[in-house]
Parts: C-alpha cells; structure tokens; sequence
C-alpha cells in the first residue's frame, strides 16, 4: 500500500544531513515508515546510505531478537537494498532485561555500515520510551554511543518528553520534532505476536537439522541449551549468521543439533544462546518454553564444571 507523506516530511530540509539519523517514538508512531522515507531522502544526496532495522521486536529486515544492517549501494533505488545484510543477534524481543546487548549491537552495526562506505546511517529503533521501562536510558545510551548528527522524534502527545527535553539544551545533537502520520495502524499485542510468528515461519522456512559439535566452539554465556530454545552462530567479530533452534542437546558428546537455515559451519566462531524459546508448529515465541521441556541440559543454572568436561 502506498504510503501517505505528510507535507511536514517533504518540507524537511535534508541537504547536508550526514552521519547517524536516529528515529525515535513510542510504539504506532510511524518510526519505520519514516525511516524509510528517510532513507529514500538521503539516497538523493549520498551514493552509500545504510540503514539499520533496530527493532528486535518488530523488525522489518531480518527474524525478531535480531538488528539488521544493509547498505545500499550506489544506483540502487528500491528499499530494501539487496546487498548483504549484517545482523545482530540480542536474544531477545525486548531490550528490556536486554539494554547491554541492544546499545553494543546498535554500535557494532554502525561501525560496519561506515566500514562499508555509507556516510549517512537511517536508524530505526524499539518503541521502548518509558522511562520506567528503561526507556529513557536506553534513548539517552544510544544517542551518547552513536552520536547521532540528528534525532528524529516522532510524539504523539508528551510521551518522549523525558528523552527530549535534555537533547533539546544540548549541542551533541540535533532534535527534528515531527507529529505522527494521520495514517498510521496501530497493531494490538496479538497482531504484534502473530507478525513476529510469521518473521520467524519465514526464516526457518528452509532450515534443516545441523548437528554441531561445541567442544571446540565459544558458546556464550555457556552451554546450557534447552530444547526450543533460540540460539545465534556468530563469526568472530559477533555477527550472526545465521539462527538456529536447539532440536536435541548430547552432553556426553557435547553436541546440540539445531534447526537451522546455515548449510555450513564456515566462519562460525560462536553459539550464542537467546533468551527465548519457540514453538516450531506455530513459530510463537516465549520467554520461558513452551512446554514442559524447557532446558534439557543445564536447566535454567550456570553449569557445573562436571558439565563442561
Ligand atoms: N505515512 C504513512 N502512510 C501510510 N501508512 C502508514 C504511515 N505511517 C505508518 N503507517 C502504517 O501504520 C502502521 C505502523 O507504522 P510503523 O510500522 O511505521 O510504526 P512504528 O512506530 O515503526 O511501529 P512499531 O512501534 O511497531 O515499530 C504500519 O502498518 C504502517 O504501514
Ligand atoms: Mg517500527
């Protein structure tokens, strides 16, 4: 469906704009949208823009619990961009319980997107804004981290106060206020759920059983895989890539087999375990397993050093 384009978008003055854009806003602000409008914008005034899918929850470029980088390259209209894309794996739909992993992982991915020539990075990011939830801290790191030339917050009423007001008195960063398009859709917990489901459908719609043996492989924070349980392959700089889910764990042998679209274990470092678990009928994520066979090995503790023999 084509999107609407306030005359307040049009009438932004993006000429000169380089270096990290954030967009910023509660849940159903528009984030997304705009920050794709954003990048379609900057693509008409630099020849490399990146743009990094920051969302874990509802992403738009990769499975949740994973930010994802692509970078256009120079001619390419469409969005997404169809070069390679860098993703990072938090673990998790939430940053809540998750801020280390979210504000490191955003970082790593701009670093990258500058590594591979963008000079303007659009960054998408959670409706996580509560600062009772974090929210607040988490937008203060991020822009602290990435020193963004320009934050683009989108409010609804005075739900990103807390964030604004000091940006607003501070020179580390412009603030680009804007209201939120008349329209936007807003999405309930179960069509958020669902659409995460469907993420996850997707990406494992062609995975196949991967037996991997980790006693020669970092496993972080440790191996106490459970079945269902959401895990990363990681090269050595800590990108994912790919995912996996934990089909059987062998703790004599120190093998897990997982599900898994990676043909190979080429460049993979690292097993990185999330926090959550999914159900492969229905795709559906949880925090804490969905049946009765949440972690076989390990159950829910750090091992023992018998364990890891
Ligand atoms: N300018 C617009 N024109 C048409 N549709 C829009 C526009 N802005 C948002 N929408 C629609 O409203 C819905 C929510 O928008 P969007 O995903 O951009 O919001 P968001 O703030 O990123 O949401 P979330 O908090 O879930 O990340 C989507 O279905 C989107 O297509
Ligand atoms: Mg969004």
């Amino acid at each position: 469906m084509p999107i609407e384009i306030p005359p307040h978008w049009e009438q932004l003055s993006l000429e000169g704009l380089s270096g990290v854009l954030m967009v910023i806003g509660a849940p159903d602000t528009g984030k997304s949208t705009f920050a794709r409008y954003l990048y379609t914008r900057l693509c008409a005034c630099h020849e490399r823009v990146g743009f990094i899918d920051g969302d874990i929850g509802q992403a738009s470029l990769g499975p949740p619990t994973t930010m994802t980088l692509v970078v256009r390259q120079s001619g390419e209209t469409d969005f997404p961009p169809g070069g390679p894309r860098t993703r990072f794996f938090v673990g998790a739909t939430s940053p809540r319980g998750h801020m280390l992993p979210t504000v490191i992982g955003l970082y790593k991915l701009v670093r990258r997107a500058q590594e591979l020539g963008a000079t303007a990075v659009v960054v998408d990011t959670t409706g996580l804004v509560a600062p009772e939830q974090g929210g607040l801290i988490l937008k203060h790191s991020k822009v602290d981290l990435l020193e963004p030339s320009a934050v683009f917050a989108i409010q609804r009423g005075c739900e990103l106060e807390p964030v604004l007001v000091p940006l607003r008195r501070s020179a580390r960063t412009r603030v680009v206020e804007l209201p939120p398009a008349s329209a936007i859709r807003p999405r309930d917990m179960v069509t958020r759920r669902a659409y995460r489901a469907r993420l996850f459908a997707r990406y494992f719609a062609n995975a196949y059983p991967l037996e991997i043996s980790w006693a020669r492989l970092a496993v972080f924070p440790a191996p106490c895989f459970g079945r269902g349980q959401l895990v990363a392959l990681e090269d050595a700089h800590g990108f994912a890539l790919a995912l996996g889910v934990v089909q059987e764990v062998d703790p004599v042998r120190q093998t897990v087999l997982l599900l898994t679209p990676a043909h190979s274990l080429e460049k993979v470092d690292a097993i990185r375990l999330g926090d959550i678990w999914l159900n492969p009928q229905t795709w559906e994520d949880s925090r804490w397993g969905n049946t009765g066979d949440r972690p076989t090995f390990g159950a829910g503790r750090l091992p023992e050093k018998e364990d890891l023999r």
